[in-house]
């Protein structure tokens, strides 16, 4: 058997159905709010790349340093043979982790993006020889069906992404990820945590401006995929606390009254002046919101490693 495996579960098209699925359904509503996962094209990926490397973004930083601290516990805890990561990107994080699983048998990586799977996939080969690495080009909020590998298996999801889901959205993913385990199988969740409301601002609103350029990039992608013609200077990157939901909002606030046409969907949409576009939800965690959100969904939370400043967290649940 060949050491790297790549299956597509999603067919060529489907990522354009669900853009416009999503833009006409997002654009058309009250308040108009697009999801988060178009930021990502090539660019977008650059500029979140970019982003963790600034100094107001600390999510990453954080979650890096736990996960060295802590990669020998995680792997001694769940003795995987198994690694799934739910939206592995370039699985540079995950290194740590894979280099600490040493009865690991298969990796499989899950992400949206063919380039990045290929591109960490044949390094992970060259790396760990003996080691199968069985790419899956998918939706990690879509249904997932994995190859039939020697368990106990291990689900990483890792750099608080799962903030980016509302709180419905998120029940019915753990739920998904539970289907995935059998008993005494784990989870590894990153998740950011509720701080201080200026910290929290600033690593949504940097100095530099990066995060505004990568929130305005989704019309950017927008203006391409559907002949759009979205004017990124016409809007302002807004970045807000909801105390009471404990999540920071990402929006864009229209500068002036303005129609916008998008021929790719037969489609004008008016903005008013002021009018802001939700296009991000990233929501902050507290130890027991998450023991409770595992719970309903069969997992139990079994483990909690922070950073040094308690900023993020890591936890590693078992399914019942
Ligand atoms: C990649 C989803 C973890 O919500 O912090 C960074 C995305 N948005 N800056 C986050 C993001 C604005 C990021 N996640």
């Amino acid at each position: 058997m060949s050491p790297f495996l790549l299956t597509r579960t999603l067919p060529e098209d489907a990522t354009d159905a669900a853009l416009r699925a999503d833009v006409r359904a997002g654009l058309t509503g009250s308040p108009k709010t697009l999801p988060p996962k178009w930021f990502y094209d090539a660019h977008g990926s650059e500029l979140f790349e970019e982003i963790t490397a600034l100094p107001e973004y600390y999510p990453t930083r954080a979650e890096r340093e736990i996960l060295l601290a802590r990669a020998g516990e995680i792997a001694a805890a769940s003795g995987a043979r198994t690694l799934v990561e739910l939206g592995s990107g370039s699985s540079e994080k995950t290194r740590y982790l894979i280099d600490a699983l040493t009865g690991l048998h298969t990796y499989i990586p899950v992400d949206v993006s063919e380039s990045a799977l290929t591109l960490a996939g044949q390094a992970l080969v060259a790396e760990r020889p003996g080691l199968d690495v069985h790419a899956l080009i998918a939706d990690f909020t879509a249904r997932l069906t994995l190859p039939d590998t020697p368990g106990p298996r291990l689900v990483a999801f890792l750099g608080g992404t799962i903030g980016n889901l509302l709180p419905a959205e998120r029940a019915a993913f753990l739920a998904s990820v539970r289907a995935l385990l059998a008993p005494g199988d784990a989870l590894l969740l990153g998740t950011d945590l509720v701080k201080d409301e200026t910290v929290l601002v600033r690593a949504y609103d940097d100095a530099a401006g990066v995060t505004a350029a990568f929130n305005k990039n989704v019309l950017t992608v927008i203006n391409r995929e559907l002949e759009a013609d979205f004017d990124p200077a016409a809007f302002d990157h807004v970045a807000l606390w909801d105390t009471e939901r404990e999540w920071i909002e990402m929006r864009l606030r229209s500068r002036t009254a303005q129609s916008v046409k998008i021929p790719g969907l037969d489609l004008a949409v008016d903005f008013a002046a002021g009018e802001e576009l939700r296009t991000e939800v990233s929501a902050k965690f507290r130890q027991e919101g998450v023991r409770g959100e595992l719970s309903a969904a069969g997992l139990d939370l079994a483990r909690w490693w922070t950073d040094g400043e308690g900023r993020f967290a890591l936890s590693l649940s078992i399914a019942r």
